[in-house]
């Protein structure tokens, strides 16, 4: 079976449903560049892959085809594989368990209504430079930047630097030959953040990650810090961007569910719920490798081969899947945020949350009624891994009442310059890191 990008470009139902009765939970598929693997759809079997670290670890070193040297370097899909120092995606036991636990006890401490406040305030910046002209390209007018720029604010950068670095990140993306220039640049203001963070912490995630308690192991290094801050921005940010252009499409495209939230039947949080279903961010995670040969689902699946983690097969599984009702809008058992210890760190989950409905709410309370704007508005790309919404043209009426709102209250008591470095994380953040310091 080829799990090639344009095999995903189609309807998820049409690619994987054939497969599963054909083979079940466990599909071999050829990726991009003939590579072989096997793609998890079953919901159990995915569950049970993810749970078992020491069968199969997460850790891309393990696996055969790379340490024989027949993964081309210049792979289109070598960047999501590639062992990187200093990021928890690679790492099991008490060494994942070091990184994870300080990033996810610093982001539980996130103040949900200071994120909410931080991320209406950036929405409604954004929002006021297209509405006037009625129409937007929503993926890169505002699902991209907006949680980029609440991703930036929570390691520390004040809004401005944040808005600063947006294009130079876009670049990095896109790979070519500005990506390596734009790294430096990227690399620079995050190494002088950790530097000064050093120095002197402040209410925020870098901070917390140079001076927070670390469960057994040593404090973390300058370089893991950058490393890990760089981490959650990248897998924050494209997740919740991924997310609000997912369910923006859905309510825009999908007449039944644009009815049903006319008619306030349904709520944003249960349409963005249901997007986690039928179109998660994340399609599909690269990977997970045998540590033994063994039976999985109907194949032996040998040492150092490579598992895909498919989300959005298994999601789709019939074992699971209810949508006759308007189940999937409540039921949270859907697999967009992965299973097991590398599951998405619950803080990060409701951190998306606030951002991601604010976004959306925010969106739809400015832009009334959004429609396609022509045949061509909808385009998907991307990589076999992420089956990104890559454009998503709208025309809409503007509410000028918000509008109106929204330039008022930029003279509010905090003040136009004293929101671009609004605190996300509470006072108390800082006295436990200025105590611990002195310990
Ligand atoms: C809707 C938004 C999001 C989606 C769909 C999403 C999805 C995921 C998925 C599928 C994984 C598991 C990867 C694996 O099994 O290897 C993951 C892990 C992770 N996510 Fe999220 N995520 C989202 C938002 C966020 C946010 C807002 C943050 C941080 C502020 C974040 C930080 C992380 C981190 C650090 C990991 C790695 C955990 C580990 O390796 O232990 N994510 N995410």
């Amino acid at each position: 079976m080829r799990l090639s990008s344009e095999a995903v470009q189609g309807s998820l139902a049409d690619l994987y449903e054939p497969w599963r009765k054909e083979h079940g939970p466990v599909v071999p598929v050829e990726l991009d560049g003939g590579v072989p693997a096997f793609l998890v759809i079953g919901h159990r079997t995915l569950r049970e892959v993810c749970s078992q670290e020491s069968l199969y670890s997460p850790d891309s070193r393990n696996w055969a085809e790379l340490q024989a040297g027949r993964v081309p370097s210049d792979w289109p899909l070598l960047p999501q594989v590639a062992y990187q120092e200093g990021s928890t995606r690679f790492l099991s036991g008490s060494e994942h368990q070091r990184l994870r636990g300080v990033l996810t006890s610093g982001l539980a401490q996130v103040e949900t209504a200071s994120v909410r406040r931080y991320t209406e305030w950036a929405a409604d910046r954004l929002i006021s430079r297209f509405a006037p002209k009625r129409q937007a390209e929503i993926v890169a007018d505002y699902a991209a930047p907006l949680p980029l720029l609440v991703m930036l604010r929570l390691l520390g950068l004040p809004h401005e630097t944040g808005e600063q670095l947006l294009p130079a990140i876009f670049r990095l993306l896109e790979g070519g030959p500005e990506a390596h220039r734009a790294n430096e640049e990227i690399s620079d203001i995050i190494g002088r953040l950790v530097v000064a963070r050093r120095a002197k912490p402040e209410r925020d995630l870098v901070s917390w990650l140079l001076h927070g308690p670390v469960d057994g192991g040593p404090p973390l290094s300058a370089l893991e810090v950058g490393n890990l801050a760089w981490l959650t921005v990248m897998a924050g940010a494209g997740g919740t961007t991924g997310w609000i252009g997912n369910a923006l499409e859905r309510l825009v495209c999908d007449e039944k569910v644009h009815t049903l939230f006319r008619a306030g039947t349904v709520t944003v949080a249960e349409i963005m719920n249901e997007t986690h279903w039928s179109n998660p961010a994340v399609q599909n995670v690269m990977g997970r490798y045998p540590l033994q040969d063994g039976q999985l689902g109907n194949y032996h699946v040998p040492k150092g081969a490579l598992l895909v983690l498919g989300l959005a097969g298994a999601n789709a599984d019939p074992e699971v899947h209810v949508d006759s009702d308007g189940h999937t809008f409540t039921n949270e058992s859907h697999l967009a945020f992965g299973s097991g210890p590398h599951e998405c760190p619950t803080a990060a989950q409701r951190l998306a949350k606030v951002v991601g409905q604010t976004a959306v709410e925010r969106f739809l309370a400015r832009c009334r009624t959004p429609r396609l704007q022509d045949d061509g508005a909808v385009q998907h790309g991307g990589s076999v891994i992420m089956r990104q919404l890559t454009k998503l043209e709208v025309v809409f009426t503007a509410d000028n009442q918000a509008a109106v709102r929204q330039a008022t209250s930029g003279s509010d008591a905090l003040g136009e310059s004293s929101r671009s470095s609004h605190y996300l994380f509470p006072p108390r953040m800082l006295t436990q890191l200025t105590s611990h310091m002195s310990d």
